[in-house]
């Protein structure tokens, strides 16, 4: 299914909260939601992609004290700095949201104040086992016991108790809407994470949702406009900004446009939050529902969650400079790119994946084909008519791909363009074009494969289908309509070593 022109496609990744730098899983979002708008774009979508940095609740001001900043300067300074990794990794965001801008702070005002008149929040007592870590109470049936103590499942690090007056969200009224919405509608990707936010559901009676924190508690947050003396909870605060970047209340028919077409990608960590507590939120504003949730697994090192309590994250930047440019980590981490399974990643399963498609496959046929049209063609081919095998293998390659990339399947999209650069390489070493009296033809050919293959690859490796399309002087194709015909010319200007070898 190829999108039309004129389509709208708003997609989102989670706000990061920024008490660290990122590391690699949040790149690995980062970036697949990158090459969704790309594609997207590419095909004519108009496209509007938004990132940004979760800025406030207990655990950034927290962090703040530590560094011996005021939040405000300490959450500038880190903005800045994810801004400056999503730079490096070449994230062609729209915008990029902090929890802190002027029109979100008055979406979440307005949200919370729209609900209160509306009766759905309530003021409680609440008490209850907290993670300052994940911003998330939890309840027996979900923290860990170790030595007779609660231990949060996530970060494995002890729970806090907290008793403390609050304001409820009545999460509780919305529990026939959720079975229906989840069973029914087609939101959550892959299903099987709508069955599980269903059978949790069912388990047990919906409660009730804390929205609010005492201020003498948490001080760094929205404040709650019908009682100054508390502050909003950082996930009804954050889940918000999904809205503001779509223009809600400052750009009303923006959002009318924008706002169906919704696609949330998140890890599998914070599914309930975003389906559950969401859609209830949303239903509560009478919005509708996004489009889809793609939910993906985590990557794992060592056997554990990548993150910074667990001390084993992989640095982008180390990436960057082992696999030569932010095209190799983007190239990795799609390839990677898993929604059921969770990911080991080691050094070894990230250098074959280098070596053998970027650096052999993409890379040595261009070097090749480059240098023969050079020596053997004074630089420059063309010819009427193409080899049908070729050809029929790069229209097979060009439907698959973009079934592929409309069913978020971008490490099989990619596996697709390598499946036809293989073919492409076993027909430069059958018809051994270097030996030829005249190989324009053949060239010609393999000329055409590598315009195809730098349109498909676009995406995921900008820079390099950039580079090809100089080096080779074609340009880069939509890639639904990827012309594979005769007759076009290729003026070769440089013969490119794209990507050299990693050694362990
Ligand atoms: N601030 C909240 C999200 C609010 S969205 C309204 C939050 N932030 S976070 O900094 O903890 O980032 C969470 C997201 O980062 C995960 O949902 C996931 O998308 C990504 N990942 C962080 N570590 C990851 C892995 N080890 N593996 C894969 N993705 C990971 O939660």
């Amino acid at each position: 299914m190829v999108s039309e022109q004129g389509r709208v496609y708003y997609i989102t990744t989670p706000i990061y909260y920024p008490n660290a730098e990122p590391h690699l899983g949040h790149a690995y979002t980062t970036v697949f939601a990158d090459v969704m708008a790309r594609y997207h774009r590419m095909i004519g979508d108009e496209t509007f992609y938004l990132t940004g940095t979760d800025e406030h609740g207990l655990k950034l001001q927290q962090a703040a004290e530590r560094a011996g900043e005021h939040p405000k300067d300490f959450v500038d300074r880190m903005a800045e700095i994810y801004k400056r990794y999503w730079r490096m990794l070449d994230i062609s965001y729209d915008r990029f949201i902090r929890t802190t801008d002027d029109d979100h702070v008055r979406v979440v005002e307005h949200a919370i104040s729209e609900m209160h008149r509306k009766g759905l929040i309530y003021k409680g007592r609440y008490s209850g086992w907290y993670c300052v870590s994940c911003e998330k109470f939890y309840n027996a049936s979900e923290y860990l016991m170790i030595d007779g103590r609660p231990y949060c499942p996530i970060h494995r690090k002890p729970l806090e108790w907290v008793e403390e007056e609050t304001y409820y969200f009545k999460l509780s009224e919305f529990s026939d809407f959720l079975e229906k919405v989840l069973r029914d509608y087609d939101i959550v990707y892959p299903r099987h994470f709508a069955h599980e936010v269903l059978n949790k559901l069912r388990e047990s009676d919906l409660l009730d949702v804390s929205v609010a924190r005492p201020k003498e508690r948490v001080w760094w947050g929205v404040e709650v406009p019908f009682d100054r003396d508390f502050t909003v909870y950082v996930w009804f605060d954050a889940l918000l900004n999904y809205l503001t970047g779509a223009g809600f209340l400052t750009d009303g028919e923006r959002f009318r446009r924008y706002w169906p077409s919704a696609h949330h990608v998140i890890g599998k960590d914070i599914l309930w939050f975003h389906t559950a507590i969401w859609f209830a939120m949303l239903k509560a504003l009478d919005l509708p529902l996004p489009r889809k949730v793609l939910v993906h697994s985590f990557i794992i090192n060592k056997g554990l969650k990548m993150g910074k309590s667990a001390g084993n994250v992989v640095r982008i930047e180390d990436l960057i400079s082992r696999y030569q440019d932010s095209d190799g980590v983007r190239y990795i981490l799609t390839r990677i790119f898993n929604l059921g399974k969770d990911v080991e990643v080691s050094t070894s399963l990230l250098d074959s994946i280098y070596n053998s498609e970027l650096a052999d496959n993409l890379g040595n046929l261009v070097r090749r084909v480059a240098v023969l049209i050079r020596k053997k063609s004074s630089g420059e081919v063309t010819s009427e008519s193409l080899e049908p095998r070729l050809a029929a293998k790069a229209e097979e390659t060009i439907r698959k791909y973009n079934e592929l990339m409309s069913s978020y399947e971008v490490s099989r999209a990619a596996q697709a363009v390598m499946d036809l650069l293989r073919e492409a390489n076993a027909y430069i070493n059958e018809v051994r074009p270097w030996e030829a009296s005249d190989p324009e033809r053949a060239l010609y050919n393999l000329a055409e494969v590598i315009k195809v293959a730098a349109s498909l690859l676009a995406p995921i490796t900008p820079k390099t289908s950039q580079r090809l399309s100089s080096a080779l002087g074609f340009s880069i194709s939509n890639p639904s309509k990827v012309n594979f015909e005769g007759g076009s010319l290729y003026k070769v200007s440089e013969a490119p070593i794209l990507f050299r070898k990693v050694r362990g």
